[in-house]
């Protein structure tokens, strides 16, 4: 079975567990995206559902096969929400952020009920860290942002390089710039054995907009392997 059919097995597991007329929190990244596909078939289908989503880039994808979309503001309570993870330990704590949408993404799943998480066994993990941990910053004051955030890293024992992302256009590298106009500063701790002190330090430094650390807010994992789905419960 290769990486995609893995992605559309969760995302299917995880089109079930949607019901009609739910108030709908949709994740962004490439198995999100399936479990949109899946969603538009149904709603093509007269299935009912009112969708916030999580990124421009899933938005237009809503937009494009017919899922109703509504602002978070105009739907400000959720009955559920589905998205990927970059990783998920055995609490079914997170790291998410990868394609950068973190931020809305975890406001999306805080106004929500339930928090379904999709991803392929890969994503599963002992310890969260070995994926770089997205922190969306300011773009002002950046330098100094960083230096807050390595010297909380070395308070916590944490080594690694904090790197700025950056995106490929026109053969040019330029800032990875957010859906909220931010940057991205991408962490590679190897491993991060208190996640929630890390969590914790980063909320308390001013220029960090958000982290891409989701602790206990994950209700449930669908996890796809070639031997079958199988559902994780937090
Ligand atoms: C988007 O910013 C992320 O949080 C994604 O949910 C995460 O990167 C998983 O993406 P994939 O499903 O593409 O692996």
């Amino acid at each position: 079975m290769d990486a995609r059919s893995l992605k559309i097995a969760a995302a299917k597991v995880a089109l079930d567990q949607v019901e009609n007329g739910m108030r709908l929190g949709i994740g962004s990244g490439s198995t999100a995206e399936e479990f949109v596909q899946l969603l538009g078939e149904k709603v093509a289908e007269g299935f009912e559902v009112q969708g916030v989503p999580t990124s421009e880039r899933t938005a237009r994808l809503c937009l494009e096969l017919g899922v109703p979309l509504f602002s978070l503001d105009e739907l400000p309570q959720l009955d559920l929400t589905i998205d990927g993870a970059d990783e998920v330990d055995p609490k079914l704590n997170l790291i998410k952020g990868g394609g950068g949408a973190h931020l809305r993404e975890k406001i999306v799943a805080a106004a929500s009920d339930r928090m379904i998480v999709i991803a392929d066994e890969s994503k599963l993990v002992d310890e969260l860290g070995a994926f770089p941990l997205p922190i969306e910053v300011m773009p002002f004051g950046m330098t100094s942002t960083l230096i807050h955030i390595e010297a909380l890293a070395s308070g916590l024992g944490l080594a690694g390089d904090i790197v700025q992302r950056q995106r490929q256009r026109d053969e040019r590298s330029e800032a990875y710039v957010t859906d909220g106009g931010h940057f991205i500063l991408d962490a590679s701790f190897g491993r991060i054995p208190d996640a929630e002190a890390l969590a914790n330090g980063l909320a308390a430094i001013p220029g960090v907009v958000e982290h891409g650390l989701f602790l206990n807010m994950a209700t449930a994992a669908i996890i796809a392997s070639p031997a079958g789905v199988r559902m994780l419960n937090a």
